[in-house]
């Protein structure tokens, strides 16, 4: 790669900022001080230094979003605001992002963005059993029947039966801080993800979700510092565990 590109990739810099300081003489590779602005470098194998600090290669970033209502799971959309669209200009040019997996138009919470292709499609294989939480309000209380019809892998319509999924009340912390209004709810802990699968699985046993809500994925929980529409950056410790969860 090209010396001025891993340069603005590591800090953050604009392709032309990063020239300027590579003319001026403050860049190191491997200890040598390089004012070539295209030379190539590995950017597994070197040791970068700007004005004496050591920078490190990120080869992927990782962003957890809190999706708001209203807006879609998608790079691009002609008619409503992309997930995407949420992040700052900055964020958005540092790499080509795109969402893990699709949540719908109306869902909200744990939304993870990436340029990591390899994990973000482990992530969202059933095969991985990733596990995915929701928290859903719903038109009525489940019931034990319920619980079984989702730990058994139910026919949910023509075209899906369900892999076994967890459905369970919600702890009084949980409910609090979910539903402060009131209402029927319930978490549910599924390891696929097909078109609207929980509204799916909860209509199947003739209940409806009002609203949905992802908790966590892949062991990593939603941030509960995030309201609607904010993201962060993933700590170092949860790509671990998010590459962990599918690891087999
Ligand atoms: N299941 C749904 O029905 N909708 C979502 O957004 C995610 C899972």
């Amino acid at each position: 790669m090209r010396l001025d590109k891993l340069l603005a990739e590591l800090t953050g810099m604009t392709r032309s900022q990063a020239r300027d300081v590579i003319v001026k003489g403050i860049v190191c590779v491997n200890g040598e001080v390089k004012k070539v602005t295209a030379e190539q470098v590995k950017e597994e194998d070197v040791v970068l230094t700007l004005d004496g600090k050591e920078l490190t290669f990120q080869r992927y970033v990782y962003y957890m979003l809190n999706k708001p209502a209203g807006t879609v799971s998608a790079t691009q959309d002609k008619e409503s605001k992309t997930v995407l669209s949420l992040l700052s200009a900055e964020d958005r040019k540092r790499r080509n992002l795109f969402p893990v997996g699709r949540l719908d138009k109306d869902t909200e919470g744990l939304l993870f963005l990436t340029d990591d292709g390899i994990l973000s499609h482990k992530l969202i294989s059933p095969k991985k059993h990733a596990d995915k939480l929701y928290f859903a309000k719903l038109s009525r209380e489940i019931t034990k029947e319920d619980i079984a019809a989702f730990a058994s892998g139910m026919k949910v319509d023509e075209e899906l039966t369900a892999m076994p999924a967890v459905l369970r009340t919600l702890t009084e912390e949980e409910y609090a801080a979910f539903l402060p209004e009131g209402g029927a709810a319930a978490a549910v802990t599924l390891q696929e993800g097909k078109f609207h699968q929980v509204k799916r699985m909860f209509a199947a046993t003739g209940n409806e979700v009002l609203y949905l809500k992802r908790m966590a994925m892949g062991g990593v929980v939603l941030d509960e510092a995030l309201l609607p529409g904010e993201y962060r950056e993933l700590t170092n410790e949860e790509v671990l565990v998010l590459q962990k969860s599918v690891a087999e």
